[in-house]
């Protein structure tokens, strides 16, 4: 079994249980719907959620007619995404192959869904998410922050700290321009981090 195939396997053995817990977007923090509502109005075309999950966030990032696509490795949870979130698009796909055409989106949002990428292979994925994003399209990356590539005991699949520096690294590395850094500490549990940056054009690098 690949890793890609046994995260799938681990999000559809727990998708009912996740989307119970986790499946709504006001079971959200409320400083984290603030920051992707403002994300999601700073971005101009379609967008694209990257590790959807149940869907809530795309759902949330579809506003006045915009395109919004949401894929994920699991089909319990497309499925279920299909069916409450009809507004959005759903694709079943792995990130290291995205469905979807070159240039295709004004914006990337991959919340907390990086967290299951060896370290070593997230280069390989900004890769994707830049050949999928435009020129001076946005990319917006949440993840638990801790010591970089340290792996810790996720509730679903194994999973991986990065800090905003190393991540902020590969994402330079993959061609991107870093906008801004975020960092929450919450009460009983994991320090939260959060980057965006910006796909250079030719004329505003
Ligand atoms: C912690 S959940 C986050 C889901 C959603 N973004 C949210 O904030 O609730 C991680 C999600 O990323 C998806 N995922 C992880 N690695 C993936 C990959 N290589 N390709 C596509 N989806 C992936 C998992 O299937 C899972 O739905």
């Amino acid at each position: 079994m690949t890793d890609w195939q046994r995260v799938s396997a681990d999000y559809d053995r727990c998708a009912s249980e996740y989307i119970h817990a986790l499946g709504r977007v006001e079971q959200m923090a409320l400083p984290d719907r603030e920051l992707i509502g403002q994300w999601r109005d700073s971005c101009s075309g379609p967008l694209l959620d990257a590790g959807c999950g149940p869907g809530h966030w795309t759902n949330f990032l579809c506003r006045d007619d915009r395109e919004v696509v949401g894929v994920d490795l699991s089909e319990e949870f497309i499925g279920h995404a299909r069916a409450a979130y009809p507004e959005a698009k759903f694709k079943c796909g792995d990130f290291s192959q995205l469905p979807l055409p070159s240039d295709y989106c004004g914006g990337i949002l991959a919340w907390y869904s990086l967290i299951h990428t060896y370290p070593s292979d997230v280069p390989e994925v900004l890769e994707e998410f830049a050949r999928v994003l435009r020129p001076s399209g946005s990319i917006f990356l949440g993840f638990f922050d801790g010591k970089d590539g340290e792996a810790f005991d996720h509730a679903v699949s194994p999973a991986f700290f990065r800090t905003l520096e190393g991540m902020g690294d590969d994402l330079r590395a993959a061609g991107f321009r870093i906008i801004q850094f975020h960092r929450r500490t919450d009460p009983d549990s994991r320090p939260h981090a959060a980057v965006i940056a910006r796909k250079p054009n030719f004329f505003t690098p």
